[in-house]
């Protein structure tokens, strides 16, 4: 049995994929003669195979990579090992990943612009400060086109200057300004490596979401033995292309998805000056939202005033208050998610005297000697209301701030409020707000995950794998 027919078969047979992919069997049936997909039928058949979880790793060769677009950039940085890398570039042309290549000064040290640019027949970049390529392919642009960047070899001098975010040479700027997942390979004498100053550069990196292909440990050309070597470049290659498989596939995983997500605070005014508010910086929620989107969700955030860049994704919607945060999620409804993440305040507050006196609220509240007496009158709870509601999407997920019995008060919400998953967090002695890491804990109805503290954008990470759990259980069960 072919490659091609082994897929088909994992993936239900011919006739459940012609029928899920609305075409003939008899073009299926083809394809496995060809032993070949079609490349206008590629993406659908990746989406097929994420929704069944069927790893289709093996069934695409290299060679089939390159009816998808993909943009790369390699940096060469200086050290024994920046030949190896001319060999990454010989095994990446052999596919149809756009590779453009930076060199920092010390690999030209080691090789040449000349053989890299032959190599990759395009120019290499090598140069912050030229104006002939300011021009044309400015350092902006090298950081903004490519898809995906590689550093290899990195050395601890690459690593030292972006975790603490300094751009003095064209690689370091573009890395600076990159959106582009980012890929360190690094290559350095085994004391280097283990120097703390070089460990916690790495851990920093890694905490801010840079992946890493792990130096080998053996002989180095300095003579010395340990771990600091620099992968097989064919290794490498291929780490490459199972992330760029993956990616592939990742990104259409919530195609035809929508999910609205409320983040941030909310505000309650008192006068025109006075406000009650919660605490809450917003960071979770967009990060939650950027992931969903770059999974291919269509994303709406329902957003609190906060001070931090809105994330990328469909669209975003400012409020101030609980209610006007509830009727802009209801406006938004139907959708196939909610995530509450916001901190809604839960009261308004109205302002009287001691003798109940009305106040006129449209000026400011005149300083006396006298106390201030507040009414408070409840917000609506948006996530319970359309938990609970017939307007209630499939998957329906809160948020649970606690200071104490941390994962029995979220249990007990999970149930009370009618949600699938609960992500519950310990906020006491002020943990968390404004903080780039938190440590969660998914309740379910039945069981539990603890998480390791980790970044808000890994957090992201593994709740979007537990949202597509949910929306594949929803749909056996429907
Ligand atoms: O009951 P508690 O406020 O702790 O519940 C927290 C969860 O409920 C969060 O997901 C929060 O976004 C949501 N919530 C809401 N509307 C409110 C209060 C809380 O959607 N008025």
């Amino acid at each position: 049995m072919n490659n091609i027919s082994k897929l088909i078969s994992l993936l239900g047979g011919t006739g459940a994929v012609a029928e899920k992919l609305k075409i003939r069997p008899s073009a299926i049936s083809n394809w496995k003669k060809l032993d070949k997909i079609p490349s206008t039928k590629l993406e659908a058949i990746l989406e097929l195979s994420s929704y069944l979880d069927v790893n289709i790793e093996n069934f695409f060769p290299s060679k089939k990579l390159n009816n998808l677009k993909f943009k790369m950039l390699l940096i060469i940085c200086g050290g024994i090992a920046s030949y190896k890398s001319l060999e990454i570039i010989r095994l990446i042309k052999k596919t149809d990943i756009e590779l453009d290549v930076v060199m920092t000064k010390s690999a030209q040290k080691f090789i040449t612009p000349l053989l890299v640019t032959s190599l990759n027949e395009k120019k290499c970049y090598i140069d912050l400060f030229s104006v002939e390529d300011e021009t044309k392919m400015n350092h902006i642009k090298l950081a903004r086109n490519p898809d995906l960047i590689l550093v290899a070899p990195a050395t601890a001098n690459i690593m030292a200057k972006f975790a603490n975010g300094l751009a003095d040479d064209l690689a370091s700027t573009i890395l600076l300004a990159s959106f582009s997942k980012i890929i360190f390979a690094p290559s350095m004498n085994p004391i280097m490596w283990n120097n703390l100053a070089t460990q916690e550069n790495y851990k920093t990196l890694l905490d801010r979401g840079i992946k890493f292909i792990e130096p080998d440990t053996g002989d180095m050309a300095c003579g010395e033995n340990g771990i600091g070597r620099f992968p097989e470049p064919k290794t490498i290659y291929e780490f490459i292309l199972s992330y760029i498989k993956e990616s592939q596939m990742l990104s259409s995983q919530f195609k035809n998805i929508s999910i609205v997500i409320t983040a941030g605070p909310t505000v309650e005014a008192i006068d025109p000056v006075r406000f009650i508010s919660n605490n809450s910086s917003g960071k979770q929620g967009f990060e939650i939202a950027s992931e969903l989107t770059k999974r291919g969700a269509k994303v709406t955030v329902i957003s609190g005033p906060v001070n931090i860049p809105f994330p990328n994704c469909e669209n975003v919607i400012e409020v101030k208050t609980a209610q006007e945060m509830f009727n802009n999620v209801t406006q938004q409804l139907p959708a196939d998610v909610l995530i509450c993440c916001a901190a809604v305040a839960d009261w308004k507050l109205i302002p009287k005297t001691s003798t109940n006196n009305i106040i006129d609220l449209n000026n400011k509240i005149k300083k006396t000697n006298k106390n201030l007496f507040f009414e408070t009158i409840k917000n609506p709870d948006i996530l319970e209301t359309i938990a609970k509601s017939n307007l209630r999407p499939k998957i329906v997920i809160g948020f649970s701030a606690e200071t104490d019995n941390i994962k029995k008060n979220a249990h007990s919400k999970l149930i009370s409020k009618n949600v699938d998953l609960m992500i519950a967090n310990d906020v006491s002695n002020n943990k968390v707000f404004g903080e780039d890491y938190n440590e969660v804990c998914f309740i379910y109805k039945d069981n539990y995950e603890q998480l390791e503290k980790q970044s808000k954008k890994s957090v992201a990470y593994h709740l979007a794998n537990k949202i597509n759990d949910l929306l594949v259980n929803f749909k056996k069960e429907a």
